[in-house]
């Protein structure tokens, strides 16, 4: 299901790095490295740097988020900020769910649910992830993961709610792990997760639906990562630190023949 109507997006996450001169001068180079690239590029800044790389960014076509936002508004929720405070430092976008969060920090389904109502609500665009783990794929269980990931986080929308939502597809055992998914892969899996969509919510919005990869993208895997009809962009952490590999991701090139 390749679609010319779905632009490409490549979006850095910088994770618990970066001091701020450090995101400052890594946000420049996005910046600037950006230049007549075949997508859209976002940078996901730790808390700590959003309003000196919302400074950098300014004016610029590359859209900045945070990792994890609050499902309140305001309140007594002493180390939490909420997706109004996000969207006030100059952010457009935000993760939900990543596998770390899921992982290390008790992130729930219900939680996720409530944290993508929140962000539409701000006006954010949340990118939601997804994901197995090793066990769970060694057990076939793959694609029931994703199911329950997706019916539960997706749960009471209004479909047209759903319009800004980017998915991105992270498979627990590639990320930070140098075990890419192969180009196969990560097609069969987007192709589930877009299925799944347009079963919950209907062909049109799920044909529309972006569709990142994420985990052990690489300058060397990209290209024929982004060749596969239904892979709409990526989603880079440890890559994402290093210039000038993050440009060459940004700037990947589709190899001749290519479906999308
Ligand atoms: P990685 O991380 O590129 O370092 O595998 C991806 C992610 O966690 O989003």
């Amino acid at each position: 299901m390749a679609s010319s109507l779905r632009k490409p997006l490549i979006a850095g996450n910088w994770k618990m790095h970066l001091t701020l001169a450090e995101s400052v001068a890594l946000a420049k180079a996005v910046k600037d490295g950006s230049a007549n690239a075949p997508g859209e590029v976002a940078v996901f800044a730790p808390f700590t740097a959003l309003s000196v790389v919302a400074e950098v960014l300014k004016g610029s076509p590359v859209r900045l988020g945070a990792q994890d936002l609050h499902w309140e508004t305001h309140g007594a929720y002493t180390g939490e900020v909420s997706a109004n405070q996000i969207k006030d430092v100059g952010c457009q976008m935000t993760l939900i769910a990543h596998s770390e969060r899921r992982r290390l920090f008790h992130e729930t389904d219900e939680n996720v649910n409530k944290k993508l109502k929140a962000a539409f609500a701000a006006g954010l665009v949340p990118v939601l992830c997804v994901g197995e783990t090793l066990e769970e794929r060694e057990a076939q269980r793959t694609f029931k993961v994703l199911q329950t990931q997706l019916e539960e986080g997706l749960k009471g929308f209004a479909p047209a709610a759903l319009a800004p939502l980017v998915i991105a597809y992270e498979p627990v055992w590639a990320i930070g792990t140098g075990k890419t998914a192969t180009p196969d892969q990560a097609q069969e899996a987007h192709l589930f997760i877009r299925k799944t969509c347009a079963r919950l919510y209907g062909e049109a919005w799920a044909s529309g639906l972006r569709i990142l990869y994420g985990g052990s993208v690489t300058p060397e895997n990209v290209d024929t990562l982004m060749a596969q009809p239904d892979v709409d962009g990526a989603l880079v952490g440890g890559a994402s630190l290093k210039v000038p590999g993050f440009i060459r991701i940004i700037q990947f090139q589709l190899p001749a023949g290519a479906k999308r």
